[in-house]
């Protein structure tokens, strides 16, 4: 099914920021036929992280999953902040994305391709985050991104 215009947000994770993966992605995704409406590189601080994963707040791996995005265990001090529009933008950005356990994704997907369970953290150093619905993509882009920030 098409869906229509939907808002989703893209992360590119401290395991992509170590591996100099922003260029790439951001090439990728402009094949998409979707529009960026924001972009910006944040130093995440722990009250974003929490708001952003608040759904996850009780599943066992929560805390590494703050940990992650905050850069603790890839020694980085900023990720990238995209916000996508266009028709069908959920499932364009996540077929592109593969499945959030990297050792289960296709090796066609930039988490097949880049990502791996990392075996010290037992994270899954998943390269990119998407948004898994327009609702939350809405909800998530209202989280990272201020109205002014946007270019509509
Ligand atoms: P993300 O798309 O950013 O949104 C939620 C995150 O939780 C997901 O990517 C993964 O990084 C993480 N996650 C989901 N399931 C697991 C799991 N079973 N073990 C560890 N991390 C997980």
């Amino acid at each position: 099914m098409i869906n229509k215009e939907e808002r989703v947000l893209v992360l590119i994770k401290p395991d992509a920021m170590q591996k100099q993966l922003a260029g790439i992605i951001i090439h990728d995704l402009s094949q998409l036929n979707i529009k960026m409406i924001g972009l910006k590189l944040v130093s995440v601080k722990k009250q974003l992280a929490e708001k952003h994963y608040e759904d996850h707040k009780e599943k066992p791996f929560y805390p590494d999953l703050l940990k992650y995005i905050l850069g603790d265990f890839h020694n980085v001090n900023s990720i990238i902040a995209i916000a996508y529009s266009g028709e069908d933008a959920v499932n364009k950005l996540r077929d592109y994305a593969g499945k959030t356990n990297p050792d289960e994704a296709d090796p066609s997907t930039i988490r097949g391709r880049y990502g791996k369970v990392n075996s010290k953290t037992h994270n899954f150093d998943n390269v990119m985050h998407v948004s898994d619905s327009p609702e939350n993509g809405q909800r998530e882009i209202d989280i990272w991104f201020s109205k002014q920030e946007l270019v509509e």
